[in-house]
């Protein structure tokens, strides 16, 4: 029986590391076809030699998301080697944590253009090919921060009720293109996020909360999996994940 998967081109952003690292992982295993962005290069390409290595096919293309026409270009080039797409993820994602009172006016802005418009600027990228092939799935990446605001992170939770307003919109808007749409929020999962925390006191905290709560990647991963393996009639939109132990 088919898995909904195998063959599938899927474009991830994000993919050097963390959950899109994960996602590549276990899609790869599972017959993807995997189409992987980030900015390290040098990452990929052992992520990539290690797919193709087990039996599996991949293409990595240097992508920085807050630039439109690289996220473009990536699902461009997924779609002229492969000859469609059929998952995009938008998954890059930083999460700089600190008081507005510290007037960290540049992480703020770092934070809007990656995690909102690197989301927007995919969305744009894997529209026309998907309108035109009248089929499709996009998954953007939210967070706990999404449904949950609190101190401390206020531009990054900001950012991700974004990204949850932004899905619930497309996710009407594309419906006479029979286009699938999810927003998958996570609560602590151990990537390299806490590393994109600035100030140095609160990047020691979430390390240590991080160390104390956070699970595997892999849980991420097998959140898309079941997303995209349901029958092509079933839109799974939403899904909220935790550690057991993660009150917040
Ligand atoms: N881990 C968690 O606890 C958690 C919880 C909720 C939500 N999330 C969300 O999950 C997503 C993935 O994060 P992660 O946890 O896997 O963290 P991660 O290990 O730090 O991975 C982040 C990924 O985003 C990429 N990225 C950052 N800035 C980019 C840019 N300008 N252009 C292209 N790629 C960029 C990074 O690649 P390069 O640096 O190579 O470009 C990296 O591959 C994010 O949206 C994050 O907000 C994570």
């Amino acid at each position: 029986m088919s898995n909904n998967i195998e063959g599938k081109v899927v474009v991830i952003t994000g993919a050097s590391s963390g959950l899109g690292e994960a996602t590549a992982r276990l899609l790869s295993a599972q017959g993807a076809i995997v189409v992987l962005g980030a900015r390290r290069v040098d990452r990929l390409q052992s992520l990539a030699y290690e797919l193709t290595g087990s039996g599996g096919r991949a293409l990595i293309v240097a992508t920085d998301v807050t630039h439109c026409e690289q996220v473009k270009r990536l699902v461009d080039a997924a779609v002229q080697t492969f000859g469609r797409i059929d998952v995009m993820i938008n998954n890059a994602g930083i999460m700089p944590r600190a008081p507005l009172e510290r007037l960290n006016i540049g992480d703020w802005d770092r934070t809007i253009d990656v995690n909102i418009k690197g989301v927007l600027y995919g969305i744009a990228a894997a529209l026309p090919p998907m309108k035109q092939q009248k089929a499709g799935h996009i998954i953007n990446v939210s967070s706990v921060a999404g449904h949950k605001v609190g101190p401390g992170f206020t531009v990054y939770a900001a950012t991700k009720h974004a990204v949850r307003a932004l899905s619930e919109g497309l996710r009407m808007e594309v419906k006479p293109y029979n286009i699938r749409t999810t927003v998958i929020s996570p609560g602590a999962v151990a990537t390299e996020l806490p590393s994109s925390v600035t100030e140095p006191d609160i990047a020691e905290s979430v390390r240590k909360f991080y160390k104390e709560i956070a699970i595997p990647a892999e849980s991420f991963a097998r959140a898309v999996a079941f997303a995209m393996s349901q029958r092509e009639d079933v839109d799974v939109n939403e899904i909220l994940f935790r550690p057991t132990r993660q009150e917040l």
